[in-house]
């Protein structure tokens, strides 16, 4: 149990998730061990990377388009970054529900004709 208690140091998560770690999960464990013969939690956390797209067409190895711009129909055309849309690659707006939900930032990328 010594050497455990010796990788938890002090501000080592202190219950704050970081910014720019949205979409990184933590797990977290404790349990008593002793620590100069004194009982004492651990609380263990452990960081662990997630997809950023939920859904979207995952039996492609990898999820590519491409524009061209001069061909766009409307003078601004929105493109999804959040990887939320139902009308993906386009924004339709689902990026406002994702954010109110995770306190992210994100938004589309906006094509100019
Ligand atoms: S829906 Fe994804 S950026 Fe708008």
């Amino acid at each position: 149990m010594e050497s455990v208690l010796s990788h938890v140091g002090a501000g080592f998560f202190n219950g704050m998730i970081p910014r720019g770690v949205l979409g990184t999960h933590f797990k977290a464990s404790s349990f008593v061990g002793v620590d100069g013969g004194r009982p004492r939690r651990v609380v263990l956390v452990k960081a662990e990377a997630v997809s950023i797209n939920p859904d979207i067409r995952k039996s492609e190895e990898k999820v590519v388009d491409s524009v061209v711009v001069t061909e766009l129909s409307k003078p601004l055309t929105p493109y999804c970054r959040c990887w939320r849309s139902g009308t993906f690659p386009l924004c339709d707006g689902s990026h406002v529900k994702h954010n109110k939900a995770t306190g992210d930032n994100v938004g589309p990328l906006l094509l100019k004709k």
